[in-house]
């Protein structure tokens, strides 16, 4: 049986899966693949290829001795819980969602599997498991995962750190066991963030790939795993620490969405498939404003008049929200003080925040203050009045992080504390957008309310129920995911988020890969991404600002630079690349990402194209000279291949020579020539050595009227 059915139609291919039913057994996955896969039958569904395949929850009982995908025990009670064979009871099969529920009487326990089909291809699935037996069932883990072909053999996936967020590595897919593991109580910003296997060289336009991402934003685990006799598997699904779920009898644990996607054309397929899931999202932005943030300005020096005159100058440039970040809070003059007391400081805002708010506005610009609600420093009224309000094993202060600690939002009184104390604030002036940051990791995270227990679960509830409460109170906000840069990302909080801040690091080389890569999972409206000081705070470096400015363009654009260090011409030429994209925004903000390879590893491509085919952006970055003299072909893909198209370059584009190569011509990278679709998917537009630190950007339109 095939899941969806064939009779559910979309515009892009899916990810499917066949069915095996295997008796009163679960059935088997036999196969997860596109529907437009190479091995697909007449249907347009696979026909021929058949593995052993996987049971919908892998048991030991069904003779497999890989990785169990439910692992837990019971205690107090006859233990015939740790090792299950269910039985299946109902399976509900309709054209997106697919139900099947089980027993296991012997082991007490009752199992509902879910999988649905998403907008984009995707499919995700979940596991309920519910206690039905005497005693405590002590659940230590729960995955969902599929089937691989055994022709996906190699790994991708992410790692990264503080301003070095998500670097793709690779592996090659043996026998045995790869485990990610996220310890973090969030996805992290060395997380893995997602699993794909892929066709041997699979790249960002080339090769079949199935992916994994876990749409939850505390721990988790992603899974490959071959074995001899089963093939490979791939999943994933919330890493449990010890003691975390204990299930009394009639109790459940309902495991996070985990979403699988597939692309026959590499990874830049399987990217269009999770952007067009965010795209369908209730919360997905259809406006994102250009935001300036005072962080890099200003630190946490808020000062009214210089804060007053980079308003002024954020309004000439054209930005459309002002964003004051950390700093305004009560006894926050640094970093190591203030978190957790939500109020205005009366010593550095004696009027309250209302007279920035309002300038802002008088400007024509929305404004956005920085929170971090989870967090309390000891220096602090609130840690003084309660210091047992932490995470905490027991007595035990965790090790401090950026002089801070996390508190224990499990707790109802510290839950409705924090809520009321942002809602307070949030209610008190015009605020339309909040930047939510969490800048450190979850250590040691017991909850004293239950003995000192593991509390990291019960705390990334408890986020999401403060943000949704929050988010209902305040329905005209919009709200950005930060955990100092990048280190909450992933679908649990998009779905409630119109923005994630993409990295702390703001140098534009730095940033081309981060942006990158984080959108394999992130469309890129999302990607916070902001045109930094001349010289990068981060990195020392001084790149132009066409350079900084480019690199930004196709994201959540945005300023971090001090505009009151700028000079007019410099404002001028900030002011026409926020006009450029807000005439672009429409295209960059809902066409297709795309990544045509470069064959020079000093030159980065990618690129925005319609989904109509009518036009694209198009991005040649030379990062760093070249090993050559040869220049780069960009090639297309997505427009109408027997349309005619015209090739114009996009803002300053430097077309100087360099040595031994050519000067770039002035009409654009083909002299003005019109160029069909098809030449330019087969054959693309030929853009010379560039100096290192430069962007050519190119409009590619289409000429004739469309049919
Ligand atoms: C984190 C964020 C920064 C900034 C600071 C403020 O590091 O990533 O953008 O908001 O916190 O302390």
């Amino acid at each position: 049986m095939l899941f969806p059915p064939t009779t559910t139609t979309t515009d892009h291919p899916r990810l499917a899966i066949e069915l095996d039913p295997a008796g009163d057994l679960l059935p088997r996955i036999l196969w997860a693949g596109t529907t437009t896969s190479t091995t697909a039958g007449p249907s347009g569904y696979p026909s021929t290829f058949r593995g052993p395949g996987v049971p919908l929850l892998g048991e030991h009982a069904h003779e497999l001795f890989t990785r169990p995908h439910l692992r837990g025990h019971r205690v107090g009670g006859s233990d015939a819980a740790w090792s299950t064979r269910f039985l299946v009871q109902d399976l509900d099969a309709g054209d997106s969602r697919l139900v099947v529920t089980a027993e296991d009487d012997a082991a007490g326990l009752r199992l509902t599997t879910e999988l649905e089909a998403l907008p984009g291809g995707l499919l995700r699935g979940r596991h309920t498991v519910r206690s039905t037996g005497a005693g405590t069932y002590v659940l230590t883990g729960l995955d969902v995962v599929l089937p691989a072909s055994d022709d996906l053999v190699e790994l991708l996936d992410f790692t990264g750190r503080h301003e070095g967020e998500r670097t793709p590595q690779r592996h090659t897919v043996t026998d045995g066991l790869w485990l990610r593991e996220g310890r973090e109580g969030r996805p992290g910003l060395g997380g893995a963030t997602m699993a794909v296997l892929g066709t041997r060289g699979f790249g960002t336009r080339s090769g079949t790939v199935l992916g994994v991402h876990v749409a939850w934003s505390g721990n988790s685990c992603f899974r490959v795993e071959r074995s001899p006799d089963l093939g490979t598997t791939l999943g994933g699904g919330e890493l449990l620490q010890p003691g975390e779920v204990a299930l009394g009898t009639g109790e459940d644990y309902v495991s996070p969405w985990v979403v699988f996607g597939a692309s026959d054309s590499g990874l830049d397929g399987l990217a269009e498939a999770f952007h067009t899931y965010e795209r369908s999202l209730a919360a997905h932005p259809t406006h994102q404003p250009v935001v300036l943030n005072v962080w890099e300005a200003v630190w946490f020096d808020h000062d009214l008049p210089r804060l007053h005159e980079i308003a002024d100058r954020a309004a000439r440039v054209g930005i459309e929200r002002f964003v004051l970040d950390d700093g305004w809070f009560h006894g926050r003059r640094d970093d190591t003080a203030g978190l957790g007391d939500w109020w205005v400081d009366p010593d550095v805002w004696p009027e309250g925040l209302t007279p920035i708010a309002d300038h802002v506005r008088s400007l024509g610009m929305e404004f956005g203050l920085w929170f971090e609600p989870e967090m309390v420093n000891p220096d602090s009224e609130l840690f003084r009045t309660h210091p047992d309000w932490i995470l905490a094993t027991g007595a035990r202060v965790p090790q401090l992080h950026r002089n801070q600690l996390v508190l224990d939002l499990s707790r109802e009184e510290v839950w409705q504390h924090v809520h009321d104390r942002v809602h307070a604030v949030l209610s008190s002036a015009p605020i339309d957008y909040v930047k939510w940051d969490h800048n450190r990791e979850l250590l040691e995270a017991g909850s004293g309310a239950r003995g000192g227990s593991s509390a990291v679960r019960a705390q990334t509830f408890a986020f999401y129920r403060l943000l949704d409460s929050l988010r209902e109170l305040h329905p005209g906000i919009d709200w950005e995911s930060c955990a100092s840069g990048g280190g909450r990302i992933d679908l649990g909080v998009l779905e409630r988020t119109q923005r994630v801040w993409t990295s702390d690091m703001t140098d534009a080389l730095a940033r081309q890969h981060i942006q990158r890569w984080t959108g394999q999972l992130v469309a890129p409206e999302y990607l916070g991404a902001h045109v930094s000081s001349p010289v990068a705070h981060q990195s020392g470096r001084t790149l132009p600002l066409d350079f900084r400015a480019a690199t930004a363009f196709f994201g959540a654009f945005g300023v971090e630079w001090d505009l009151s260090t700028a000079t007019d011409d410099e404002l001028d030429a900030l002011a026409a690349w926020v006009a450029l994209h807000k005439q672009l925004r429409p295209l960059l903000h809902t066409g297709r990402m795309v990544r045509p390879e470069s064959p020079d590893p000093a030159v980065l491509l990618h690129g925005v194209v319609a989904t109509d085919g009518a036009e694209a952006l198009l991005a040649h970055v030379q990062l760093d000279e070249s090993a050559s003299n040869r220049g780069v072909l960009v090639r297309v893909p997505h427009l109408v291949p027997e349309a005619t198209y015209e090739l114009r370059w996009v803002g300053p584009v430097d077309r100087r020579a360099t040595s031994r190569s050519v000067e770039m011509p002035e009409a654009g990278p083909t002299a003005g020539a019109q160029v069909t679709g098809a030449v330019l998917a087969a054959r693309g537009y030929w853009i010379p050595r560039r100096r290192p630190e430069t962007v050519a950007l190119v409009h590619v339109e289409r000429a004739e009227p469309r049919q």
